[in-house]
């Protein structure tokens, strides 16, 4: 949800800290800062507005620093001033610090604070814990103590409720940062005589080739030589380093005009590395390591609960229908923000599935942790190595779709419902599949590649029919069976780029409601790739243009339905368990070509951010 970046070294802080934060701007844009120590000099500079509107302020008083940290906020408590952004300084001037997540006690505190002496500058929550650190410096920590700065924070965070992922500096302590993870995601880099803290590995901005990830209630003492890691109880942890698997082409939009565009182009390669490894041919089925569980496990489970939230949440309505087509098992889907508290009856025999691109969605992490609470076995599937629903769920299978930076998603989509479809032929070949139904599937995934690739080479038609359908303020997307959760989703990539309202319906459903919304003024963007039920579909089309409303049809069949819509986007024709893969691509490139036509911001849309790591 907000980005933070950290940096003891050798080197001028400053330039190092902006461009990590650049890196990581898409987990939100709202304002920026930094705060750097020269000695006992603190500098701290803060902006409303994107990182390149701090880094010109930075350049109007330059500050020389070999530590510092910084910021880029989404807001959660507070508007977006300059007051709120961070970094945030306790009232005695010794401290800053960046905070990414939510304090639930935050009033309390800030009431404790207050009866201490402090003062208190900006609306947010997070400014509470700079002056908490201050207060535990000052008055709960023997100034003797060799690591009184990371006991100080310690103390201080055994009082806090709720998340956080925090970077904190000293006028006392040039040479340190302390860093803390609960719930927000925190890593920290390790450099040649320098270490770096951040967000997530982007932040590192290449400076660092081995990473550890901090844990749930861990505290780092980080210098540029040396990192100590306790926990809240104050044990020491024998922490482990890994290597940071870079992928860098991937940071950078390689010649498209922004991130999301890249990424909808990317989609072939993007389904290739989520197929590849894992298809036999031989076998008629997938090959899929990482469950963690034996065929004899997978055999006995006897339903299956998925739960995500947004885009990912879509992907798993699509997982229900292939794998109650093809493998028989019952399936629920719920959003991960309502399972946590829905306290839903869940047999036995079930196995839960998160999907979570980013892998560190809070809504979705809570979901698998009380999944795990019940005792369930759980798998997730996500795009993040190394992330903290990858790292606590029993098993799963990683993506490999590359970095996705552009905040609306597109290859991860397409690259889950891929994962989904070989899960449900896996699980389907385990039970009463036949071998040449395998291999139909099999091949049919193995074509998948090169039939999003001819789908994109619709493009430019696509980007016609956009700039035609911009003006208007009202839309429906409609489609039935394993196109319901795509005309989810193409409304919300259209909303969620563009700001038009838009809304995805079961396409029959339309007569019970929605079709009241029809009109010269409100089009409807219909799917209708599904062999069994054109008819139905024709007829759903039929209704609207009986209201002068104007149709985009989606489909492989364009004969049926070129006398009754206004435009069609003919997709190629392909077996039926890869239709929904191909037909998803055209809604993200109509959502992206209207909203660029309407000159909005397609990677970092207002209000939004990557990942949603608070409540
Ligand atoms: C999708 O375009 C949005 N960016 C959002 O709905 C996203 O899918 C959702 O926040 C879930 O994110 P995750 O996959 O990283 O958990």
């Amino acid at each position: 949800m907000c980005g933070i970046t950290g940096y003891v070294g050798c080197r001028d802080a400053s330039p190092i800290l902006i461009e990590g934060l650049k890196k990581l701007e898409y987990r939100g844009y709202d304002s920026a800062g930094i705060a750097l120590l020269n000695g006992s000099d603190m500098e701290v500079v803060k902006k409303k507005g994107r990182v390149n509107v701090l880094e010109s302020e930075l350049g109007k008083h330059p500050f020389c620093a070999r530590l510092g940290i910084s910021h880029t906020r989404w807001a959660t408590h507070g508007a977006v001033t300059d007051q709120n952004a961070h970094p945030h300084v306790s009232s005695d001037g010794n401290f800053a610090l960046v905070h990414n997540g939510i304090v639930e006690n935050y009033e309390d505190i800030k009431k404790f604070c207050q009866s201490q002496g402090y003062t208190f500058k900006s609306q947010t929550d997070s400014e509470v814990l700079v002056n908490l650190i201050a207060y535990h410096y000052e008055k709960r920590t023997d100034p003797n103590l060799p690591n009184r700065f990371l006991e100080a924070v310690r103390k201080a965070l055994v009082h806090v409720e709720g998340t956080y992922g925090i970077a904190v500096i000293s006028r006392f302590h040039p040479d340190q940062i302390v860093a803390a993870r609960k719930g927000s995601p925190l890593l920290i880099g390790i450099g040649n005589s320098e270490r770096l803290v951040a967000s997530d590995v982007l932040g590192f901005a290449g400076r660092a080739n081995n990473v550890i990830y901090l844990e749930d209630e861990q505290i780092a003492l980080v210098t540029k030589d040396n990192c100590d890691i306790v926990t809240i109880c104050n044990k020491q942890i024998d922490f482990e380093v890994k290597s940071i698997d870079w992928d860098l082409e991937n940071a950078d939009m390689c010649g498209f005009s922004s991130y999301m565009e890249k990424e909808i182009f990317e989609q072939p390669k993007s389904i290739e590395n989520a197929i590849r490894g894992r298809i036999s041919s031989d076998a008629s089925t997938a090959v899929l390591s990482g469950l963690n569980m034996t065929p004899t496990e997978l055999r006995q489970i006897d339903r299956i609960l998925f739960c995500a939230c947004g885009t990912a949440w879509h992907a798993c309505l699509v997982a229900e229908y292939l794998i109650e087509k093809y493998a028989r098992i019952p399936v629920d889907v719920e959003y991960a923000s309502e399972f946590r508290y829905r306290n839903i009856p869940v047999h036995k025999n079930t196995l839960v599935i998160v999907i979570s691109q980013s892998g560190e969605t809070i809504d979705t992490l809570e979901a698998l942790r009380e999944s795990k609470r019940k005792g369930f076995r759980t798998l997730a599937i996500t795009n993040s190595v190394g992330s903290t629903i990858s790292r606590e769920s029993d098993g799963g299978l990683y993506q490999y779709a590359g970095k996705e930076v552009g905040v609306a998603s597109t290859k991860a989509f397409t690259s889950q419902v891929t994962i989904c479809l070989l899960l449900a032929l896996y699980l389907a070949r385990m039970r009463d599949m036949s071998f040449s139904d395998g291999k139909r599937i099999v091949e049919a995934i193995k074509s998948a590649p090169e039939a999003v690739a001819k789908t994109l080479e619709l493009a430019p038609r696509i980007k016609e029919i956009a700039k035609k359908y911009a003006k208007y303020k009202d839309f429906l997307f409609l489609g039935r069976l394993c196109e319901f959760p795509l005309a989810l989703e193409g409304a919300l990539k259209l909303k969620e780029i563009s700001y038009i309202h838009a809304e995805g319906y079961p396409a029959a459903e339309m007569k019970h409601g929605p079709i009241a919304l029809v009109s010269p003024d409100c089009p409807s963007v219909i799917f209708a790739t599904s062999d069994e039920i054109y008819s139905k579909l024709l007829s759903n089309a039929q209704e609207i243009k009986a209201r002068n409303g104007k149709i985009i049809a989606i489909t492989d069949n364009p004969e049926i339905f070129s006398a009754s819509v206004d435009d069609i986007i003919a997709l190629p024709r392909v077996d039926a368990s890869i239709k929904h893969i191909v037909a998803a691509v055209p809604a993200q490139l109509f959502a992206y070509y209207v909203a660029r036509e309407l000159g909005c911001d397609v990677d970092k849309p207002r209000n939004l951010a990557k990942a949603v790591t608070v409540e």
